[in-house]
């Protein structure tokens, strides 16, 4: 498998995956039957990728910087990775989905507000911009080989 190139730094690659993720819950918010579930399996699987991805490339170098704002977010990350495999058990058809959603939804921006305002700022101060292309490429990578694997439910 040949290297996925990728344009900025790892910051910006994150922002735009946060960009999307949002996204993706508003939609589902205005979505029933079967196009709330395409969305959602959309939705859980960029969210798997993502947060696997950040655990492998970003807070490993962010826990070296600040380890306890590393450590929330991985905590953060372990808590919303519970409520998403509810929510998959169940299903969006299953009484309680939308409520249970919801609660993902204002979990999951917190912890990406929290990772853009108190992690990627130390990340951008300490590591200099080719560490930080670099990470974009690991990141990138990691993504595309598990996002390959897998498929959504
Ligand atoms: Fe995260
Ligand atoms: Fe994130």
């Amino acid at each position: 498998m040949g290297k996925v190139k990728q344009e900025g730094d790892v910051v910006d690659l994150i922002l735009q995956q946060h960009t999307q993720i949002r996204q993706l819950f508003s939609q589902a918010e205005q979505a029933e039957g079967k196009k709330l579930a395409k969305i959602f399996s959309e939705l859980a699987l960029l969210l798997e990728v993502h947060e696997e991805a950040e655990e492998k490339v970003v807070h490993p170098v962010a826990k070296a910087i600040a380890s306890d704002v590393a450590e929330a977010r991985v905590r953060e990350e372990n808590e919303a990775k519970k409520v998403l495999k509810r929510l998959k058990d169940m299903g969006p058809d299953a009484d309680g989905f939308g409520e249970l959603f919801q609660q993902l939804k204002e979990a999951v921006d917190a912890h990406a507000t929290h990772e853009e305002r108190d992690e990627f700022p130390r990340l951008r101060e300490q590591c200099d911009e080719s560490e930080l292309r670099d990470m974009a490429e690991k990141f990138a990578q990691f993504q595309a080989l598990k996002g390959g694997q897998r498929r959504p439910m």
